[in-house]
Parts: structure tokens; C-alpha cells; sequence
């Protein structure tokens, strides 16, 4: 195992009625401004949960986030901060929401142009960002309890990301009950979002380090155990529950600790869905079969180690065993209702791989993943096989 170092700051309030714990983590005193996206809220119930929470509190409201946040939407509310003194901000909603408020948090106080934390990757040096909390709304990115942050600027057709330790939430708020209102194609997202994160953190090679694998297969096997249901049934609480504490798990920096992690399929997946509107859990199962196949004498023993844990496939050579996990995986997002080629989402698709090589060039990314394999050419190769 690696050296590492740890540490999460996030207080997470876990299970049914917990809104209503609201005035016990935001500061008395404060001046809230409470973020959301397109109205979801205001049709199951959390708005009135979070609104009566609030009582008391000098409110003020921010709606219109938008799936893949956007800049300029972004910039409102920054304005809107600095003209009315607000100084706490607590994010209503997805990845997109609590994404949308962390830029936010940080562009308020930020001296010169705040698109720089993206393009400059200043995430890391910020000195200072307003304190936010989060009422998560759709288990997926794991945002609710991790530093990260993806922002998309559709002029430009660019989506990036950032983080760092000032950005992550003073608390989450987790109520498994938000699954309830979910449509299935935002549940199945989730779940591949989710399941991927763990994938990009346990297919590199072996570490030594017997507790990440573990807790990486335990979580795959919870949501292909549960994410079935939640698609059936988004109001069998017991499975949504499970389903939302994998996605927090997936992603707030425990499966990472001490293991080599590779990233690239989201590297990859942020193009897709700046080039043509993809959803961002989509992008991910388009990518990520072909870059596992790509690097398969890379990833071989941790796919075949994947295949024997998660799937039970223990006939065949240790290359048998990491392509059937392969096909796995593949059957898995299909049966999750998610198609896997690019040519499933847009006709639009032939020069992809060259528009994305051209990217990753101008941006110096010419060694991606755990071992730094990930070339323009593998990039092409990958994409174009995604087709
Ligand atoms: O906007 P509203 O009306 O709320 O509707 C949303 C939105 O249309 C709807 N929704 C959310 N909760 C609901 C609901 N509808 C009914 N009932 C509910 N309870 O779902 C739609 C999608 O929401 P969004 O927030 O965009 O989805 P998600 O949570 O999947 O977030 C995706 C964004 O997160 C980024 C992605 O790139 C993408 O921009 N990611 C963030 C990460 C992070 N911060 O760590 C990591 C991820 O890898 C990812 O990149
Ligand atoms: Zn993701």
C-alpha cells in the first residue's frame, strides 16, 4: 500500500426526516442563499421541507442551475452574493447544484477572472470560499462529500474541473426519500456514475492494498444488488438507501487511499458531453469498456480479480477471465438501460477521437491513467472503438 494522508471535513446527516436538522448545521446569524436547478424540488416536496428548515433565516434564492453547470449561469449568482452579503450558501439538489454552488463559493472572493480556476487549475490554491452545505437530491457524483467540481461554458463547448480542500461541503444532507422522484433515466445514471467512480479507483493494478479492494468490490456488488430495484421501484426505500450511501462512498476519497487510481474514462467522458450534451454517467459507459480493453495487459489482473469477485467468473485464462468481466460490465449498463456507442447518441460522431486528441494535446494531457499509458494515440484508439 501507499503512503497516504487523509482527511474529509464533510458532516453528513444520513436518513429520513434529516432537512429538518437544517438550523442545527447552518449558523444562526446567517444569510442564506438557497441554490437549485430547474424546479424538481418544488414537485417532491423538498423546497417545503428546506423552506419550513429555514424559518427564521434571512433567505434569499438562486433556481436555474442546469444539468452540467454553466459559467455564466454561475456568474449570476456570484453577483447576487457579493450585492446582498450572503454568507452562507446551501446547495438543493444533484451533482450539478452542488458543483454549480462550490464554483460559486470559491469565485465569490476570488481575485481576477474566476473561469481561471478551471483553466488555470487554481482549485488547490484558493485562500478563501464561502461556506456552503448541501441537501442532496440524486445519489451520483458523490460531490455531496467530496472537494471536486466539474463546470461547463457551452460557448466554448469546455467542461472542466477543479478542487480543493476549501471546497468541500461544511455538511450533506442525505435523505434517501429524494429517490422517490427520481425518473429512471436520472436513477440509471447515478448508479453507472457511481459505479464508475469505484472503477476508476480499483481497475489499475494490484497495490497491496486488501482493504480499498475490498470496499471497491463491496460497493460494486451493493449497486448491481440494488440498482436493478431502485429502477423498479424508486420508493423500496431499503434499496434507495443503499443506493445513495454507495454513490457518497464511491467518491469522498476513501477508495483512493494508498492505491494507484487512473481517471481517464472521465477525462475522456467530460468531451463527450461537451462536444454534444451527452449525460455525463452516459459518457462514462461509452468509454470505459474500450479503455479497459484498450490497456488490457495493464488492467488484466485487477479486471480478472474484479470478474472472480464481483461477477463469480472463475473459468479461464487470467485474460479470459478480465475480457468476460469486460462483457460484464457491458451487460450490466445495458441492463441498467444505458447504451454503450457513441453512435447510440448522436450521428454527428466520426471526428471525435480527432477533435479530443487535439484537446488533450493543447492542454499537455499526454499521459493519462494510473501508469501513464494513456497517450493521444490510446485516446484515438479508444474513442474511435466507442463509435
Ligand atoms: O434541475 P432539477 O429540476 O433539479 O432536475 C434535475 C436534473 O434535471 C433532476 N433531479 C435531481 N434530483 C431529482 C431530480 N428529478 C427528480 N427528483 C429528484 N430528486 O436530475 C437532473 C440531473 O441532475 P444533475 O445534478 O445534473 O445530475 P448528477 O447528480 O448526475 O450530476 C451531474 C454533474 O456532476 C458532475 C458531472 O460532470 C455533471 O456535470 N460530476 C461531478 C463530480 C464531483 N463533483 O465529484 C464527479 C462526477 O464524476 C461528475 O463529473
Ligand atoms: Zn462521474
Amino acid at each position: 500500500m501507499n503512503n497516504f494522508e487523509f482527511q474529509n471535513p464533510t458532516q453528513l446527516l444520513f436518513g429520513k426526516g434529516q432537512i429538518a436538522k437544517l438550523k442545527e448545521v447552518i449558523p444562526a446569524s446567517s444569510k442564506v442563499l438557497v441554490a437549485y436547478g430547474g424546479g424538481s424540488i418544488k414537485h417532491n416536496g423538498v423546497y417545503d421541507q428546506v423552506m419550513a428548515a429555514l424559518n427564521g433565516y434571512e433567505v434569499v434564492e438562486f433556481s436555474g442551475i442546469e444539468a452540467n453547470p454553466q459559467y455564466a449561469t454561475l456568474m449570476k449568482a456570484v453577483e447576487i452574493i457579493k450585492e446582498k452579503a450572503i454568507d452562507f450558501i446551501l446547495a438543493v439538489g444533484g451533482g450539478s447544484v452542488i458543483d454549480g454552488v462550490k464554483f460559486i463559493s470559491a469565485a465569490v472572493p476570488f481575485e481576477g477572472e474566476p473561469w481561471d480556476i478551471l483553466e488555470k487549475n487554481l482549485g488547490k490554491s484558493l485562500k478563501s470560499a464561502v461556506p456552503f452545505g448541501t441537501v442532496l437530491t440524486l445519489p451520483a457524483t458523490g460531490s455531496e462529500m467530496n472537494s471536486g467540481s466539474v463546470i461547463s461554458r457551452s460557448e466554448i463547448k469546455e467542461k472542466r474541473a477543479f478542487g480543493g480542500p476549501l471546497i468541500f461541503p461544511k455538511f450533506s444532507i442525505l435523505d434517501p426519500e429524494v429517490v422517490a422522484s427520481l425518473p429512471s433515466r436520472q436513477i440509471a445514471n447515478g448508479v453507472i456514475d457511481a459505479f464508475t467512480h469505484v472503477m476508476e479507483q480499483y481497475i489499475t493494478y494490484p497495490a497491496g492494498a486488501f482493504l480499498q479492494d475490498r470496499f471497491a468490490e463491496g460497493i460494486l456488488q451493493t449497486l448491481v444488488q440494488v440498482g436493478p430495484k431502485v429502477m423498479a421501484d424508486p420508493k423500496d426505500y431499503e434499496s434507495a438507501s443503499n443506493f445513495m450511501w454507495c454513490a457518497t462512498m464511491a467518491l469522498n476519497g476513501i477508495l483512493r487511499l494508498g492505491v494507484p487510481t487512473d481517471w481517464a474514462t472521465h477525462m475522456i467522458g467530460h468531451e463527450l458531453t461537451a462536444l454534444y450534451g451527452i449525460d455525463h454517467a452516459r459518457t462514462l459507459a461509452i468509454i470505459a469498456p474500450n479503455l479497459y480493453r484498450s490497456l488490457l495487459s495493464d488492467k488484466q489482473e485487477k479486471l480478472a480479480q474484479y470478474g472472480e469477485r464481483v461477477w463469480g467468473i472463475n473459468e479461464g485464462s487470467q485474460e479470459e477471465r478480465a475480457l468476460a468481466a469486460i462483457d460484464k460490465t457491458v451487460e450490466f449498463f445495458h441492463l441498467m438501460e444505458i447504451q454503450t456507442n457513441l453512435s447510440d447518441y448522436t450521428d454527428d460522431y466520426q471526428d471525435t477521437a480527432s477533435i479530443i486528441v487535439e484537446r488533450f494535446e493543447e492542454r499537455g494531457w499526454k499521459k493519462l491513467g494510473e501508469k501513464g499509458a494513456v497517450t493521444p494515440e490510446k485516446v484515438a484508439e479508444i474513442v474511435e472503438n466507442s463509435y
